[in-house]
């Protein structure tokens, strides 16, 4: 005679040896499932006298009953096993350092062209971009210097080795030669900013050979001198984070531009100090004017019909100047103390919303 007592301890012998998920539903299928051990003997039921079935039966449902409680009680304790044991092997050391300090910074050229890309580009402007290496046409002949204009003087490069055809290349002393290549390709309106390396020969505490600016130009039919004094106002004062920065326009020359000024803001000089944003002294930043007709026909466009204004910005000065760097040299000595000192960190990011 089947003895429901040995069944019983059998299988809950067997929960309790179960070491993982799979072999407990082995058991379950062996002691629930269709042709498990249980079912049959439920099965076996059916040809039992009433009173036999009747005893058998209740003995046989508290034990499946019981049956189903261990295993799920084996079920969750090796559930729970697994999930501390996943823990551990993905354990999070919170007690270790933190990471080294990051070692690389932005270089304040970099940082000041972001922070001046962003400003404008709040205005409108795009940024384009031209050759370093230019021909003698695009950075003079086109912006209006003729050949022994005296202008040039004072904007002496460096020259290349004539090329096959006796073109003697130089190295552009100015942004202001992506203008023309940009009238060139692109009907008005123009509204682009272009910020790149420059070369003249010059080297001192205050120049170097190569340095940085960055060019803005607009044209349109529209666009006059209180648009570009407007539009430099707001630039100067959101750059440097000064609503009352004191500024002028001085008259200046240059022959792409007519009329022509320069922009200086107000600072004070305390013993080696420069403080901006107090009358005082005044220092020159940028030079700008209205683009030139002879300029705007150089680059097929028709001066009766459109004008508009350009600008350029030297950025190692402003960058001096805003983030107080009393010297131009280090900029390019590749100094990893002046960097650490001097650079920003990469979520530095500029934006309008977030001040630049
Ligand atoms: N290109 C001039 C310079 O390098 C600056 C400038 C740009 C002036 C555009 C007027 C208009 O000095």
């Amino acid at each position: 005679m089947f003895n429901i007592k040995t069944l019983e301890t059998e299988l809950l012998n067997r929960i309790a040896c179960a070491e993982d998920l799979d072999s407990l539903e082995k058991i379950r299928i062996f002691a629930l499932g269709k042709r498990g051990r249980i079912t049959a003997e439920m099965k076996n039921l059916a040809a039992m006298n009433p009173q036999a079935r009747k005893k058998t039966g209740k003995a046989l449902n508290q034990l499946k009953c019981l049956v189903k409680n261990t295993l799920l009680a084996r079920k969750t304790a090796l559930s729970s096993v697994i999930m501390d044991d996943c823990i551990l092997a993905n354990r999070v050391d919170i007690s270790l350092p933190v990471p080294p300090e990051m070692k690389g910074r932005i270089h304040p050229i970099t940082q000041t062209t972001d922070e001046i890309i962003t400003i404008f580009a709040a205005m409108g402007f795009v940024v384009v971009e031209g050759p370093d290496i230019e021909s003698d046409y695009y950075n003079f002949e086109a912006l209006n210097f003729t050949p022994n204009h005296p202008a040039r003087q004072d904007q002496d490069t460096l020259y290349l080795k004539p090329d096959k055809n006796g073109e003697r290349k130089v190295l552009r002393t100015h942004t202001s030669a992506v203008q023309i290549r940009t009238m060139e390709k692109q009907s008005p309106p123009i509204r682009i900013i272009v910020p790149g390396r420059t070369f003249r020969s010059d080297h001192d505490a205050t120049h170097s050979p190569m340095f940085h600016q960055v060019e803005g130009l607009v044209i349109d039919k529209v666009s006059h001198m209180g648009h570009l004094k407007g539009c430099l106002i707001d630039f100067c004062q959101a750059f440097f984070g000064i609503k009352d920065l004191p500024i002028r326009f001085r008259p200046s020359y240059f022959p792409f531009t007519e009329p022509s000024a320069e922009l200086d803001i107000g600072c004070l000089r305390i013993g080696h100090e420069l403080k901006i944003g107090h009358y005082g002294d005044w220092l020159e930043i940028l030079g700008s004017g209205m683009v030139h007709p002879n300029v705007l026909r150089n680059s097929g466009l028709n001066p009766s019909k459109y004008q508009g204004f350009a600008f350029g910005i030297g950025l190692e000065r402003i960058s001096m100047l805003k983030y107080g760097i009393p010297d131009l040299r280090p900029f390019y000595e590749n100094n990893l103390r002046w960097m650490h000192h001097y650079g920003f960190l990469s979520f530095a990011q500029p934006t309008i919303a977030g001040g630049v």
